[in-house]
């Protein structure tokens, strides 16, 4: 759900000093340089496919150790064109850079144009700006909140484009997390077959006079199943909770950053917890603009989610509670403010 505002017209005020509902009295900016040696995982997808590099198992180790360890690891040699990406940036930024009186045209309640929904007055707003767009299955696209083709003509074409792409790169991955799981990987990959949901969050967030005291996303994990991220190169602002303490994400410059969502953590929901949907959040600069665009991937709608059987081995009980499908699972997850990992706790 959105509210239409804009922190992007608000920036451009070029207040001084920004409305307290942005600032956090809590956020603690405190930089721990042991942790910024830490790294996430990169995994050379390269090596995990029939190619010529060959197939390496000590690869598919890291990839195992990243999904139960971090819930995110970066990606590189995926296979996705360079020129998609760019493209995708492209059009993207020309959406945030058109009048606010045409984005406002890309904005109905639970989609298009925004910003995150305000649950209560003393709730504090994030620094930044959103078109959420349902990509996959085409029948599900509401051409209504996008942009009109007359102010961005290649904007469908690119979006299908990186659409597509991404189901790719998530189908790949999927395979290879089942091969490592010990799971059945046709089933596993079943689950987010042809018709699943791929629904896009496009974010802008513009500099900020008091970068040090916002927020441009607030602490989450994703309640999806799989996300894949791409940003506009070099502009970091992603931080993952690692090991207590917030670790800045340094994207390797056409890499995409992949992470596992609540639904592949509770499957057992697909992996009765083995595989972890980490907390992140993001933080914004003074100077410049951050544009980051989110792929999420659902499962398919007659997936009950749940712990997959063969998880609960030996008599060990389901983590969590079972959700009918991922509709169901959305509408607890629209009724509820961004907060942690509070939606798997609530299951
Ligand atoms: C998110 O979707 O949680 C944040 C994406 C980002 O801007 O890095
Ligand atoms: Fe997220």
């Amino acid at each position: 759900p959105l509210a239409l505002e804009s922190v992007q017209v608000l920036a451009s005020k070029n207040l001084g000093t920004i409305p307290s509902r942005y600032i956090r009295h809590d956020l603690v900016q405190k930089v721990d340089h042991e942790i910024l040696v830490k790294e996430i995982p990169v995994i050379n997808l390269s090596k995990l496919i029939d190619s010529d590099a060959g197939f390496s198992q000590e690869e598919m180790d890291k990839l195992h150790l990243a999904c139960q360890e971090w819930g995110f690891f970066q990606l590189v040699n995926h296979g996705v064109a360079e020129e998609v990406m760019k493209k995708m940036i492209e059009d993207v930024s020309s959406f945030f850079n058109l009048p606010f009186e045409h984005k406002k045209q890309c904005s109905q309640d639970a989609e298009g144009y925004g910003q995150a929904l305000v649950f209560s007055e003393e709730q504090k707003l994030d620094w930044g700006d959103m078109l959420f767009l349902r990509t996959q299955p085409v029948a599900l696209r509401n051409y209504q909140v996008w942009p009109a083709q007359h102010l961005i003509p290649t904007f469908r074409e690119t979006v299908s484009m990186y659409s597509l792409e991404m189901e790719k790169v998530r189908t790949i991955l999927l395979g290879l997390m089942a091969k490592s799981l010990g799971v059945d990987e046709g089933n596993f990959i079943n689950m987010f077959r042809d018709g699943s949901q791929q629904s896009m969050r496009m974010n802008y967030y513009p500099p900020c006079p008091e970068a040090s005291k916002v927020l441009g996303i607030s602490p989450h994990s994703d309640a999806t199943g799989l996300t894949i991220l791409l940003q506009l190169n070099q502009v970091d602002g992603l931080q993952i909770r690692h090991d207590g303490t917030w670790l800045p994400v340094k994207l390797l410059p056409g890499a995409l950053l992949v992470n596992i969502g609540d639904i592949i953590e509770v499957i057992p929901i697909l992996s009765n917890g083995i595989y972890k949907s980490i907390e992140h959040r993001v933080i914004v600069s003074k100077e410049k603009e951050r544009i980051s665009v989110a792929a999420f991937h659902e499962t398919h709608e007659s997936v009950e989610i749940g712990p997959l059987p063969e998880l609960i081995i030996n008599g060990e009980t389901a983590k969590y509670r079972s959700v009918k499908n991922y509709d169901e699972f959305e509408k607890i997850f629209l009724s509820r403010k961004l907060d942690g990992k509070s939606l798997l706790e609530f299951l």
